[in-house]
């Protein structure tokens, strides 16, 4: 079972200068919270609860405000500072020492899913012992992630990043699950054409040793990625709509802490003591009533 994921949320967030210019992409508001809070809440519902945030330079105290205290959580995070954005992969490697040769996953900071059934069904897949899980969900903009090719007997035959023109719909999402091995096949990896290391060069590995298990994510699911501005009003917006027509919120990181009985009532008052008049306190005050 998977027990420590990393949390990607390095970058240069180039697409979206100026805002990103003083503040990590990650660390925006998306609808009412900060853009990471919604792939931590997400693997806090399937259980995990010791994290590892890639950051840049200069950022630890800002996550670590937008964080507050991780005892009041629950949770165990530890922060690793990626000097330059050499790729997806350079997290395996510069992580090394915090995996211990266990299997680990990694979620993007800036990815949001959203479903019924994703816990359970990423839950499950978190049992693997060997191999890689890829989360695939169908896509109209393959141009823009890695996407699946599969050959004649519909079996993946490899992952390629970014094709201009792609035989599958379906990309893969921002959440990879790796076994004991990838710290040294992510060493073995050589920048693509555009000087980075590829997430699906480190998939194709697995894919070659036949240790590649691919989970569909259902229609009825939502996943989306924030790379732009238009993106982050898409999501904002859909996460606006489902919390006011539901009157629940979505990625509460206390409320997910108090459900799996991380912790008391007394954490979440301390969460609210210093901002007692935003509508995320009242949430929160609601919990405990
Ligand atoms: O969102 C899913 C897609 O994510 C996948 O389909 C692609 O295969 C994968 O390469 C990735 O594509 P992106 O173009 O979205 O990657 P991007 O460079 O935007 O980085 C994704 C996140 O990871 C972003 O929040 C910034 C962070 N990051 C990126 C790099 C290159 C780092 O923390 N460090 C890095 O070195």
């Amino acid at each position: 079972m998977i027990k420590k994921v990393i949390i990607l949320c390095g970058g240069t967030g180039s697409r979206m200068f100026p805002v990103t210019k003083a503040v990590n992409k990650q660390l925006l508001p998306v609808y009412d919270k900060p853009m990471f809070y919604y792939p931590l809440s997400l693997m806090m519902l399937c259980g995990v609860k010791e994290f590892v945030f890639i950051i840049n330079k200069n950022q630890e105290i800002n996550f670590k405000n937008a964080l507050g205290n991780t005892k009041d959580l629950g949770i165990k995070v530890d922060f690793i500072i990626q000097e330059k954005p050499k790729g997806l992969p350079e997290a395996f490697i510069i992580t090394e020492e915090l995996i211990k040769s266990k299997s680990i996953a990694m979620i993007l900071g800036d990815n949001f899913f959203f479903g019924n059934m994703l816990t359970p069904i990423i839950k499950n897949s978190f049992k693997i012992k060997r191999g890689c899980n890829i989360y695939l969900y169908p896509s109209n903009n393959t141009s823009a992630y890695g996407v699946v090719e599969f050959d004649k007997k519909n079996k993946v035959k490899r992952i390629v990043e970014k094709p201009k023109k792609s035989k599958s719909n379906l990309i893969i999402t921002g959440l990879y699950l790796f076994d004991e091995k990838v710290s040294d096949y992510a060493k073995k990896l050589k920048p693509s054409k555009r000087k980075e290391l590829e997430i699906v060069d480190l998939i194709n590995i697995y894919k070659r040793k036949n240790m590649l298990n691919i989970i569909k994510l259902g229609r009825g699911s939502a996943w989306m990625d924030v790379g732009n501005f238009s993106d982050l009003h898409s999501v904002s917006n859909f996460i606006e709509n489902i919390e006011h027509r539901q009157s629940y919120k979505i990625g509460c990181i206390e409320e997910i802490a108090l459900n799996n009985g991380w912790i008391n009532k007394r954490k979440i008052k301390n969460r609210i003591k210093f901002n007692k008049n935003a509508n995320y306190s009242n949430y929160l005050k609601s919990l405990i009533r």
